[in-house]
C-alpha cells in the first residue's frame, strides 16, 4: 500500500491563506510518492475542497461527531463532512483528547461513524512524557489501541497515528527505534491485516527520510510543518517507494 502523509493543519489560516497553500501543494501533486490528504479548519473545507478539484490531493477534517445529525450544537456530523467532499476524519488527536476531554469510548465511536459515513477515520493515540518516563508506553497504547479503534478496522477502513504527545509541536521526535518499537506493538495487537500507521510528532523535510524509512511506519500526520508548501512536499517526496 502506498504511503500516506496528511497535513493537520489545526486552527490556523484563513479562506485567503488556505486557498494558497492548498493551490500551492497541488501544484506539486503530479507523480506524487505517496497519497496525501490535507486537513483545514472545518469552516475552510470547501474552499480548500474547491482548490484541490481535479488534483489526485485528498480533503480530510480534524473532528467529526458521533451522531449522524440532531441537536449537537457546534458539532459536525461525518456525513456532513462526506457532503464537503472529505475522505478522510482525524479522530482522537491528543489535543482533541486533552481539551475536550475525549475518552477512547468517545473516539471510537466517532471512528465508527466515519467509517459508516464512507470515511476513512485516521485514529490517534499516543503517550504523554510522564507516561513514557514512567516506563508505561507500551500499557497506554493497548489500553487507546483498544478502546478506540472501531470493530472490523482494515487497511482499506481505518489509519492508524502514533502520535506522542510530548513529540508533537515541541521539534521532539521519538527515536527511530522507539518509533519501530511501538509502530510494531500497534501491527500486532491489530491482528494479520493491521491498518495503514502513520507517525506524528514534528516531522518535517529533515528528519521525513529517517521516519518514513523506519519498520512498521508507513507515512506521516504533519503540524507545523503542513503549513509550509514546500516544507510538507519535501516530506512527501522523502516516502521510500513501495512495491506493489
Ligand atoms: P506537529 O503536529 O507536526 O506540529 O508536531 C503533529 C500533529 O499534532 O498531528
Amino acid at each position: 500500500m502506498r504511503y500516506l502523509i496528511a497535513g493537520n493543519w489545526k486552527m490556523n489560516g484563513s479562506t485567503a491563506s488556505a486557498r494558497d497553500l492548498a493551490a500551492a501543494i497541488a501544484a506539486q501533486h503530479a507523480g506524487a510518492k505517496a497519497d496525501v490528504v490535507l486537513c483545514p479548519p472545518a469552516p475552510l473545507l470547501a474552499a480548500v475542497g474547491a482548490t484541490l478539484a481535479g488534483s489526485t490531493i485528498r480533503l480530510g477534517a480534524q473532528d467529526c461527531h458521533f451522531n449522524e445529525k440532531g441537536a449537537h450544537t457546534g458539532d459536525i456530523s461525518a456525513w456532513l463532512l462526506l457532503d464537503l467532499g472529505c475522505t478522510h476524519v482525524i479522530v482522537g488527536h491528543s489535543e482533541r483528547r486533552a481539551d475536550h476531554g475525549e475518552t477512547d469510548g468517545q473516539v471510537k465511536a466517532k471512528a465508527t461513524a466515519a467509517m459508516k459515513a464512507g470515511l476513512i477515520p485516521i485514529v490517534c493515540v499516543g503517550e504523554t512524557e510522564a507516561q513514557r518516563e514512567k516506563g508505561e508506553t507500551a500499557a497506554v497504547i493497548a489500553r487507546q489501541v483498544r478502546g478506540s479503534l472501531p470493530d472490523g478496522a482494515s487497511p482499506e477502513t481505518v489509519v492508524i497515528a502514533y502520535e506522542p504527545v510530548w513529540a508533537i509541536g515541541t521539534g521532539k521526535t521519538a527515536t527511530t527505534a522507539d518509533i519501530a518499537a511501538v509502530h510494531g506493538q500497534i501491527q500486532q495487537l491489530c491482528g494479520p491485516k493491521p491498518p495503514r500507521i502513520l507517525y506524528g510528532g514534528s516531522v518535517k523535510g529533515s528528519n521525513a527520510a529517517a521516519i518514513l524509512a523506519t519498520p512498521g511506519v508507513s507515512g506521516a500526520l504533519v503540524g507545523g510543518a503542513s503549513l509550509d508548501a514546500a516544507d510538507f512536499w519535501r516530506i512527501v517526496e522523502a516516502c521510500p517507494p513501495v512495491s506493489a
